[in-house]
């Protein structure tokens, strides 16, 4: 059966205000495609000097954006630098921003309890009509909104990265996620430019149950000592078409990230041998190498 895709279309009316908590690897990507699509953005995180990086890197990201849809107009490269750059702020302090916002975003550190204390801090504190929203990549929703007393103003909004390349954001609803929050996000997603499917509540959503074990499997491969790590990427490259091999996109989502949602799959399903822990995984982690962010991980990066 095929899913309900949304087409794309530029208006958002109800949500003219995003907070994004996490300026990370998404949370910067996020933040910076709501902008350039119009929205008043503010980012926040732990701390200045983080907020610093995340800046740095949205405007580095933005600047291949410009050039690409402005190769010969240097006037216009500028302004859409400058107008998408006056809508995003950087705060450290949630409370302030989550006390008037239309959307909450959060893509924080793939953890159930960090992420639940952080709801339930804003949860007193946003309006009455705002939307939270959390990007996980393997959590179920249900459980980070039970920190919370808006269980039907809660979903789920999963981007990919790189967010502002990636034309995909799967909009999860739980049972209790009403309809015109489902609505709400789904237009949301529209309105950044994304194409949006509708997902359940069940782990990974529909593209990391596949993606995830995919990506795993050959990690295995490589501790098996079946294949080289660039044996395995290049065949999965030129002999099924995909645009990064496993082991590389490993590196590139963070190898942390990935050790989350294996680990989170397993203890809760722990005879599903598709969500068995990687020990070559575990290990890499352990040394602090995190893939492409840290410098190094299955590969060495400059
Ligand atoms: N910001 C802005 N633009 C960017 C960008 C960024 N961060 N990264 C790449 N681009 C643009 C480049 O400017 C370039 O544009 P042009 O073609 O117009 O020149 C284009 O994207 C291609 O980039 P590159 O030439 O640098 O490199 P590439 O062709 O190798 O593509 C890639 C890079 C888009 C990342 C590609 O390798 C790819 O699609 N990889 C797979 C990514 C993927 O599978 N993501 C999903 C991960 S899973 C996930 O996100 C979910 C989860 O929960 C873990
Ligand atoms: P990241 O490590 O790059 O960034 C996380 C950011 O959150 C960091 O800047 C950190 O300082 C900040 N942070 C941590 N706790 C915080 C708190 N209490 N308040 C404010 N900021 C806090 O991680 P990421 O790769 O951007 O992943 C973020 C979320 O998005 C995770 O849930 C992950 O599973 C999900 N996700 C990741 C990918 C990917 O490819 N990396 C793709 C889709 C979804």
């Amino acid at each position: 059966m095929i899913r309900r895709a949304f087409s794309m279309s530029t208006t958002n009316q109800a949500v003219k205000h995003v907070t994004v908590i996490g300026g990370g690897l998404m949370g910067a990507g996020i933040a910076q495609v709501a902008a350039q699509t119009g929205h008043n953005v503010t980012v926040v995180d732990v701390s200045e000097d983080v907020l610093k990086k995340s800046k740095d890197s949205i405007k580095k990201s933005l600047e291949r954006v410009a050039k690409k849809q402005n190769p010969e107009d240097e006037k216009a490269r500028a302004n859409f630098m400058t107008e998408t750059m006056s809508r995003l702020s950087m705060n450290t302090n949630v409370e302030d921003v989550a006390k008037s916002t239309d959307l909450v975003i959060e893509a924080i550190v793939e953890n159930l309890d960090i992420k639940k204390k952080l709801f339930s801090s804003i949860d007193s504190i946003a309006p009455e009509h705002t939307i939270f929203a959390s990007n996980t990549s393997s959590i179920p929703i249900k459980e980070i909104a039970s920190a919370t007393k808006r269980l039907d103003r809660f979903g789920g909004l999963h981007f990919f990265n790189p967010v502002p390349v990636m034309k995909l954001v799967e909009v999860i609803r739980t049972p209790e996620t009403s309809d015109t929050t489902f609505s709400t996000l789904a237009e949301f997603g529209k309105a950044m430019g994304k194409t949006t499917v509708e997902a359940k509540d069940t782990p990974g959503f529909i593209v990391n149950r596949l993606l995830v074990p995919y990506m795993m499997e050959a990690v295995r491969m490589l501790e098996r000592g079946d294949a080289s790590a660039k044996d395995i990427d290049t065949a999965m490259k030129l002999g099924a078409g995909y645009p990064m091999g496993p082991i590389q996109l490993s590196d590139y989502v963070g190898l942390d990230t990935c050790q989350f949602i294996v680990k989170g799959w397993h203890e809760k399903h722990p005879d599903n041998p598709l969500f068995n822990p990687c020990p070559l995984l575990d290990k890499l982690v352990s040394e602090g190498k995190l893939g492409m962010k840290s410098g190094e991980g299955f590969y060495k990066y400059n």
